[in-house]
């Protein structure tokens, strides 16, 4: 298997200084996960643990846990889980190293923690396509028969909006060229690909709908960088 694009992921948590707002997804839990929580909270059964998959330096993992009882925050990267660990250590959140490619580890957690509710923000979008379905495969796993996915993926418009700021002056949005300094491909897809991902591993698509991730990065005209993100809630029952 290739292992590159984990690699990468280590090298640009490795780079990123331990502080909030240093990533360009970074953004204040009150407009991310705490803004999604309407549009999942009505799917997710209170006695299911909730797992954050790919949960980066755990800010969206630590609001979780003010609303949950358990909350894992799962990342392959493991400097993603030292920033976590040292950013989110009150947080009461269970940070562990989780490969989400990894289906005999999707099967070993399932075993540990029974079905469980999936909380996942810009993981499916940035990855190889030949691990997709891997991936997929390890979330219809992980929800079992009771749990539910919230998954809000970058849109592939968003790769043309990136290209823009990127080509505004040499110095644009530098959270933003901090991505591809390490190799990563964010917005690395077609239309419809998160769904056709999820569908054909036997995930079926409850809901669906388009939000913005307000990025923590600045356009040279002082315009916050914005970003189309596509959302779905899912079952795999
Ligand atoms: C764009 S960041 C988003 C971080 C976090 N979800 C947030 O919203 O702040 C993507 C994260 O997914 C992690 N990741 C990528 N592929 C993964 C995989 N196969 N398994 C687990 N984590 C993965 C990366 O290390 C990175 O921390």
């Amino acid at each position: 298997m290739d292992q590159s694009v984990n690699g990468n992921w280590q090298s640009f948590w490795t780079d990123l200084p331990k502080e909030r707002g240093q990533a360009v997804w970074d953004s204040e839990p009150s407009v991310t996960a705490t803004a999604h929580l309407p549009l999942f909270e009505q799917h997710f059964a209170v006695d299911l643990p909730v797992l954050d998959i790919g949960c980066g330096n755990g800010t969206q993992s630590a609001a979780l846990a003010t609303l949950y009882q358990r909350v894992l925050g799962l990342d392959f990267a493991p400097a993603a889980i030292e920033h976590a660990a040292a950013l989110q250590a009150e947080s009461g959140v269970e940070f562990r190293t989780f490969d989400l490619t990894d289906t005999a580890a999707a099967r070993a957690l399932h075993e540990e923690l029974g079905d469980t509710n999936i909380y996942m923000r810009g993981v499916l979008h940035q990855m190889p396509d030949e691990r997709r379905a891997d991936a997929a495969a390890s979330l219809a796993v992980l929800l079992g028969t009771t749990g539910h996915l919230f998954a809000a993926e970058l849109s592939p418009t968003a790769g043309d909006t990136i290209k823009d700021a990127i080509s505004q002056s040499a110095d644009a949005v530098p959270k933003m060229r901090q991505v591809f300094k390490h190799n990563l491909t964010p917005a690395a897809w077609q239309e419809g690909k998160l769904e056709a991902v999820l569908t054909a591993a036997d995930i079926t698509i409850v809901q669906s709908g388009s939000l913005i991730l307000q990025g923590t990065d600045t356009l040279p005209n002082g315009d916050r960088l914005d970003l189309p993100m596509t959302w779905v809630v899912a079952n795999a029952n």
